[in-house]
């Protein structure tokens, strides 16, 4: 703060607003009072250059490829940390001490299990349900059956619900897979880890015992940690325009689940690895370099283009690395890898996504190494949910404990018709 204000001219009258900056990234101009000081509105479908709030959890640097969660770089927290601190760290704004990641890993491990009649909730969908209807359904649901955290003003309260959504969603999960396949579904084991128990829950069976796999339980709390939060996206947007009113916060994670299960969000890794199989082999691959480059053709690259990321993606790199690690601990041998990564030479050499600035996201490799651990496609946006839940009730909370929340109501150009009269049917 302390900055020259900035001025602006409308039909002759000016109006000076506050410059307000942030300990890093662009400045912001508060325009709070531009309605008031010339009736006008701004315009910015999208929110391409509207700051929504005040943060302190998560900064992006998109031109420079830059990631912090709290401060620490992404790259630093997948290759040292744990999802669990991570979890923390985004809850809470500092790593936790040894004692303090037990007690935390602890609480949310007593929160794993469902209630029991939620298991009944599962029977109502159809056999063939996308598991991410499944999720909107069922983590809406939580609120009638937790009652006592539904209380958003009430501080305890409302980490006893962050703490339950964290703990219940790798069941929720699980369980959402385990209907779909037609397999029992498996109880929590609260003495694996966070990570470790979700895998035991959804490739386990009770006829015999399930070993996690070191490798693939570490590349899966890579991809949680990558997945955990990323600020103002649309899903926790979402998240944060629902809670604004009020809403409860199983509620509000409902409607975050909604908003990631689109293609141009959440459902990009899906498509992403859809799209790798449709080609198939390294030499059609121009053939679809041509059709993501013709205006005439909706064809886009998935998993290629971020609207914050003018540069490599930080977790697509770790990403690409742990697919490298997973596929060779597995010994998968899959041509789309190696689609993958030719495809991503060329276009990262081809002028159209070079003048562009469109570099692989973190979906673009999530998808192989997901398929490689044994999830089905429908399931890769659930995990992404699961993963991205930490992120939505840290900023939940952030929302909820600001003094200068309001309810989130946007304006409008209105561009349809103007007053007229109502015309009698039969006249018409
Ligand atoms: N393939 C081909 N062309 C692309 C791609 C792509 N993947 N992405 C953007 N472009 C082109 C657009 O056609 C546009 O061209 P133009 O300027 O000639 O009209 C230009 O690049 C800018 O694209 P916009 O859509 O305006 O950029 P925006 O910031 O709105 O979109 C988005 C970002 C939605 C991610 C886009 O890049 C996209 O659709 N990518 C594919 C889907 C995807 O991978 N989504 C995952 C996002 S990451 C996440 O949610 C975790």
């Amino acid at each position: 703060m302390g900055k020259e204000a900035a001025r602006l001219e409308l039909a002759g009258n000016a109006s000076d607003y506050k410059v307000m900056s942030g300990t890093v990234g662009p400045d912001v101009i508060d325009i709070r009072k531009l309605y008031g000081n010339t009736g006008a509105f701004t315009f910015d479908p999208g929110f391409t250059s509207t700051a929504s709030c005040e943060s302190k959890i998560t900064y992006i640097d998109g031109d420079e490829g830059v990631l912090l969660h709290r401060g620490y770089p992404i790259d630093q927290l997948a290759e040292q940390s744990s999802f669990m601190e991570v979890a923390y760290l985004l809850l809470n704004g500092e790593l936790p001490n040894k004692p303090t990641l037990e007690t935390f890993t602890r609480t949310i491990s007593r929160h794993t299990m469902l209630h029991e009649q939620l298991a009944t909730f599962y029977r109502g969908f159809r056999r063939d349900a996308h598991p991410m209807a499944i999720m909107c359904g069922v983590v809406g649901a939580l609120s009638a059956f937790y009652h006592d955290s539904t209380d958003i003003n009430d501080p305890h309260q409302r980490m006893v619900a962050s703490h339950r959504l964290i703990a219940k969603m790798p069941t929720i999960a699980a369980m959402a897979y385990k209907y779909s396949v037609g397999q029992p579904f498996i109880y929590p084991d609260n003495n694996l880890s966070y990570t470790g128990n979700f895998l035991r829950m959804t490739f386990g069976v009770p006829a015999e015992p399930y070993v996690v796999d070191p490798v693939v339980e570490d590349a899966m709390d890579k991809i949680f940690i990558l997945h955990a939060d990323h600020e103002q996206n649309a899903s926790t947007s979402t998240v944060r325009l629902a809670g604004s009113s009020g809403a409860n916060p199983f509620a509000c994670i409902a409607a975050g689940i909604a908003c990631l299960w689109g293609p141009a969000h959440g459902g990009a890794n899906e498509a992403a690895l859809n799209m790798l199989r449709e080609i198939g082999t390294v030499d059609r691959i121009p053939e679809y370099i041509a059709r993501a480059k013709d205006k005439n053709d909706p064809f886009r690259l998935m998993g290629f283009g971020h609207r914050v990321y003018k540069n490599y993606d930080p977790r697509a790199k770790v990403m690409q690395k742990t697919a490298n690690e997973v596929l060779e601990r597995l010994g998968v041998k899959d041509p789309i890898f190696d689609v993958a990564r030719e495809l991503e030479q060329i276009a990262l050499n081809d002028p159209y996504f070079v003048e562009k600035k469109l570099y692989p996201n973190v979906d673009f490799y999530s998808g192989v190494i997901l398929s490689a651990i044994g999830f089905p496609t429908t399931m890769f946006t659930v995990l992404f949910a699961l993963a991205r839940t930490v992120g939505w009730v840290a900023q939940w909370n952030e929302m909820i404990s600001d003094p200068e929340q309001k309810i989130g109501r946007p304006r409008q150009l209105y561009t349809g018709a103007t007053h007229r009269d109502y015309v009698a049917v039969e006249k018409r």
